[in-house]
């Protein structure tokens, strides 16, 4: 039987309270579809630095390196640690160290989820560059506390860095609908966005079945807002797409529906998929939260595997709750009602 060893970091907050029940979803499909899934369970969070001084061992990485996949719950709890601390010490080292370079963000209404849109029939896949840019971590702090203090954070842009995310983009795109959405800032900011622009129209040189249109930031916000529909692919920078990436969570009835995945497209280490929504402190541990963007992220895990039938076995299940009308209002159910549902529905 096939085997796949998968690490499973809960993390902080709903993390926790969310990955078990994907856990449970996995198991259960798994058996169905005749492999097996295997996990080891790391405690790396916030209370693991509390204890130990570090968010996880100095060899976490290397540890990490040895699994087929990682599953992710949330990093973060700021009443305890600094989240400046906490993310730059986890989920970030992971994202660079396994070059995970695509962060992929699938943004549709479920079935039976109203969402804050008139607009109902959108499905943009946003692709998030994982790895530099705004989040290079370049930078520093001089003069420190006095009125002479300066501070400088550098995002970096590499051609190899920018070049590999848009063709990624191209590919998903050519794989979809066969468009492409590149976003910048070109306008304002004249070396990197230029330098992305210019990488973009090149590339579409080598797509001509793709339909490429490039906006600036601005724009794509409000568009994702009044015309979702006209959108397929959506490439953006790290930090660019973190924001636009909370914007289609809210588009979609928010972020417990908001899955997504850090892929490594050369295979060459294991890939992290996670939802979207952080660790949401004021809800943990109620039984409020609502599962489904991170067992929606487990079935991109199975999909990134090679395991799509499994992968669509889980999404029909999550189609299945929500047409039924469990986990489609923020608060309404509890998180064992919709895991059970989306359970039910596996059968
Ligand atoms: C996300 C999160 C992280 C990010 C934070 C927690 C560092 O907001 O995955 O979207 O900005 O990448
Ligand atoms: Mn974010």
């Amino acid at each position: 039987m096939k085997t796949y060893s998968i690490a499973l970091i809960p993390g902080d907050g709903i993390g926790k309270d969310v990955t078990a029940p994907a856990w449970q979803v996995l198991e259960k499909v798994s058996r169905h579809a005749g492999f097996e899934l295997k996990s080891t369970t790391f405690p790396w969070s916030c209370e693991y630095y509390k204890e130990t001084g570090a968010m996880m061992p100095a060899d976490g990485i290397e540890t990490l390196r040895a699994f087929d996949a990682i599953l992710l719950g949330a990093v973060g709890w700021p009443a305890e640690v600094p989240d400046s601390v906490s993310l730059h010490g986890l989920l970030l080292p992971i994202r660079k160290a396994f070059v995970q370079y695509a962060n992929i963000r699938p943004h549709r209404l479920l079935p039976g989820v109203e969402g804050p849109l008139k607009a109902r029939g959108f499905d943009i896949l946003c692709i998030r560059e994982n790895t530099e840019g705004e989040y290079s971590g370049a930078g520093g702090r001089v003069h420190q506390g006095t009125i002479d203090e300066v501070a400088v954070e550098t995002s970096i842009f590499t051609r190899a860095g920018v070049e590999r995310i848009l063709r990624f983009g191209f590919e998903q795109a050519r794989a979809r609908r066969g468009k492409l959405a590149s976003v910048t800032k070109s306008n304002a900011q004249k070396y990197s966005m230029v330098f992305w622009d210019e990488i973009t129209e090149r590339l579409a040189g080598e797509y001509p079945d793709v339909a490429v249109s490039s906006y600036h930031i601005d724009a794509m916000a409000a568009r994702m807002v009044m015309a979702p529909e006209s959108l397929d692919v959506v490439v953006a920078s790290n930090l660019f797409g973190d924001i636009l990436t909370d914007l289609g969570a809210a588009i979609q009835g928010g972020l417990g529906f908001a899955a997504s995945a850090n892929i490594n497209p050369d295979r060459s280490a294991p890939s992290m998929f996670e939802p979207v929504h952080g660790s949401a402190p004021d809800i943990a541990h109620l039984g409020i939260a609502n599962p489904i963007a991170a067992i929606w992220s487990a079935a991109m895990m199975l999909d990134h595997l090679g395991e799509a039938g499994a992968a669509e076995v889980i999404m029909a299940a999550i189609a299945a709750a929500t047409s039924a009308g469990i986990g489609t209002v923020p608060g309404k159910d509890r998180t064992e009602t919709i895991t059970a549902a989306v359970l039910a529905a596996l059968d």
